[in-house]
């Protein structure tokens, strides 16, 4: 298992071009499905999680052709015929989303056997709004053995679906099934992530008409058939902010290019309290932080446009060396506070109550081996060993590999002194 190494202390100066945005690039790439035409993605990251999906897309028979084209690089997906509808509990377990191939499966071909996503180190994350909002759609679904067998010999029909509460998941795999379903679907109490706006802007030129995407009520009129179409995948927004995070951590002046500044605005606001000053741009956004102590402030996760919980951890990360006591409140996921033990092996001062930590700001961090337990509570161990004084060796960084393109390489170009070290598999934890 690979290792990262940082020698904390260096301020980050320099130029960060953001990718695109890992949650969008996943769901786009199971749009794929729905049509027997090409689906050219530009501004795609290169990633575990969507190169583990194209192996799950390619067993389905899509072709999956990665190459760098004028705008970067591409990915296109061709599916002249699914020649399988089932996926497997191995290719499921190993990243949640794949779930989201269930509905196009459904829809294009009238049946999908689709291997639940099983437990998560971020609480328990059922699949409950998934299924329901199928089933409304007139799938029939059971449940056996751990995999849902779903029907729908004659195709799906549009329905009005009022989500209980928002989830991101579920609105989208909603969308995925009801553009190939007859007649109208409205979706009500939806979530308003950018992500979903991106999926919608791609269905809208396959030849589907879905509007409303980015506010809690998405209606979306059913088509016999979708076309090919290109687009391009909107910017990681959770890259943006951790990248924005990590320079109000070290200091300097880091530049962040081909992103939206307004797609992080709830963290901008708390890193300019915090006091590290954001230049909003044309084609992204400025950090810069010289010197002084940042100052604690709260921060409460919450669905789109409120604070990301994707985001938490690399925020108590930077609240460990705040003057005063942040507390930070993880209303999204149970259970998401699994880097608050790793950040106190650097010698954070955090205290945990149920959805609430605690985060006394101390003086220095030091560096100590830690572990990474999820995608974003890895990246959060990162920021800390940028300032943290020696070396911090951050283990198990398959978790960042997932959705950070070139992590080292980026923070590196801004004089970060941050390395990997390629495992041998042997006298590590694993
Ligand atoms: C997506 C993102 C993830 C982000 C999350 C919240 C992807 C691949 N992942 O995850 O990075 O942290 O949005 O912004 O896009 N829930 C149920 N039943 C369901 C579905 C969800 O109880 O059927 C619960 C979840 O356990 C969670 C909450 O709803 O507590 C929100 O989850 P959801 O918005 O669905 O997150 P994901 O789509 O899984």
């Amino acid at each position: 298992m690979d290792r990262i190494a940082i020698t904390g202390g260096a301020r980050l100066n320099g130029v960060i071009p953001i990718s695109g945005a890992k949650n969008s690039a996943i769901k786009l790439m199971a749009a794929s499905l729905l049509t027997d035409e090409p689906l050219r993605l530009t501004n795609m990251p290169r990633l575990a999680d969507t190169k583990f999906l194209g192996k799950l897309l390619q067993r389905l028979g899509t072709s999956v052709d990665e190459k760098d084209g004028p705008d970067g690089a591409e990915t296109v997906l061709h599916t002249p015929e699914v020649v399988s509808s089932f996926a497997p509990y191995d290719l499921v377990r190993q990243m949640r989303a794949s779930f989201n191939v269930l509905g196009p499966l459904l829809a294009r071909t009238g049946t999908a056997k689709v291997s639940l996503p099983g437990g998560c180190t971020i609480g328990a994350r059922p699949v409950d709004l998934h299924l329901k909002a199928l089933e409304a759609l007139g799938a029939v679904i059971d449940l056996h053995e751990g995999y849902v067998y779903a029907q729908a010999p004659r195709g799906l029909r549009g329905a009005e679906i009022a989500f209980p509460f928002v989830s991101v998941g579920a609105t989208e795999h909603a969308m995925l099934a009801a553009v190939l379903a007859k007649g109208d679907t409205v979706l009500t109490n939806s979530a308003c992530e950018p992500e979903i706006e991106d999926l919608a802007e791609c269905l809208n030129k396959m030849g589907t008409k879905v509007e409303g995407a980015g506010t809690p009520t998405i209606r979306i009129t059913g088509v016999a058939r979708l076309n090919g179409a290109t687009h391009s995948v909107i910017p990681d927004r959770i890259e943006t902010g951790t990248f924005a995070v990590a320079a109000a951590m070290a200091g300097g002046e880091v530049r962040l290019t081909n992103t939206r500044a307004h797609l992080i605005e709830s963290l901008l606001v708390k890193i300019e309290e915090a006091g590290a000053s954001v230049e909003r741009t044309n084609d992204g956004l400025i950090v810069r932080r010289n010197g002084g102590r940042l100052k604690a402030v709260d921060v409460t996760t919450d669905v789109y446009p409120g604070f990301a919980t994707d985001l938490q951890a690399q925020f108590m990360a930077l609240m460990t060396l705040a003057d005063g006591e942040s507390v930070i409140t993880e209303n999204v996921f149970e259970n998401r506070f699994m880097h608050a033990p790793e950040l106190a092996r650097l010698g954070a001062d955090i205290t945990i109550s149920g959805r609430e930590a605690r985060v006394k700001g101390v003086e220095q961090l030091t560096g100590a081996q830690v572990m990474a337990t999820d995608l974003r509570a890895s990246v959060g161990l990162v920021i800390a060993g940028l300032v943290a004084k020696g070396e911090t060796m951050v283990g198990r960084v398959y978790h960042l590999d997932r959705g950070f393109e070139r992590l080292e390489e980026k923070l590196g170009a801004c004089g970060a002194n941050i390395r990997r070290i390629k495992g041998d598999g042997e006298g590590e934890e694993e």
